[in-house]
């Protein structure tokens, strides 16, 4: 059975990931695929309940340290017990999240040294890394004003203020640019389906798939 693919989405708050992974996982199934979509942090039950702690709670209530720890341990159980598993019965996955976002968020906007999140992805990751990469790009204030029209709980990244985001955001351009064999940066300024056709043009160009 030949492996699938791996396609994972990345960007900042409010630039529209979660749309786009749905509208992405509805075309690859029209076209016969067998495709599971999921997100992190979380995708499993254990990385479920990592997920509560991480998203919810004060701005400070755990360090960069802290959080890329819990980020990977609920990583490790998303891939062993889900994504694996489903790449090695050939389905493509299509995951809203993945170790971009750690080396964007914990690094880049939080400070950690880039090099300790490195070094933990190879001894805790071994192969797990994307075929393609679809980061999102939009305005801080434009991204930051759509995800707080969003109504849930899961805001705790949302309050860590404008200079944050604003490093979150070049450090998703500047992975992007040191990756470009894998990664793509897509608009997220323009509507749904000016997104999703560049998303569908990038799966074609890149992988051969739809
Ligand atoms: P979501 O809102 O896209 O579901 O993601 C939940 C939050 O977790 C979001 O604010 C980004 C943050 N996050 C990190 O800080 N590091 C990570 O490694 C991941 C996967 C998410």
């Amino acid at each position: 059975m030949k492996r699938g693919r791996f396609i994972t989405f990345e960007g900042g708050e409010g630039t529209g990931k979660s749309t786009q992974v749905r509208l992405l996982v509805q075309y690859l199934k029209q076209t016969g695929a067998d495709v599971v979509q999921t997100r992190e942090p979380g995708g499993s039950p254990s990385a479920e309940e990592i997920r509560a702690l991480l998203v919810t709670g004060a701005a400070d209530r755990w360090s960069p340290m802290a959080e890329t720890l819990l980020f990977y341990a609920a990583r490790v159980e998303h891939w062993r017990q889900v994504i694996e598993p489903a790449l090695a019965r050939g389905a493509h996955v299509v995951c809203d999240r993945f170790a971009d976002s750690t080396m964007a968020y914990q690094s880049y906007a939080g400070g950690l040294d880039r090099r300790l999140i490195e070094d933990l992805h190879r001894a805790t990751m071994t192969g797990a890394d994307p075929d393609l990469t679809i980061v999102l790009d939009i305005a801080t204030d434009q991204g930051l004003n759509r995800a707080a029209s969003r109504h849930d709980d899961e805001t705790r990244f949302e309050r860590k203020g404008r200079e944050f985001h604003e490093r979150l955001r070049q450090g998703f351009l500047d992975i992007a640019k040191r990756a470009p064999k894998r990664c793509i940066v897509i608009d997220a300024a323009q509507s749904i389906e000016q997104v999703q056709s560049a998303v569908q043009s990038a799966i074609k160009s890149r992988l051969s798939l739809g």
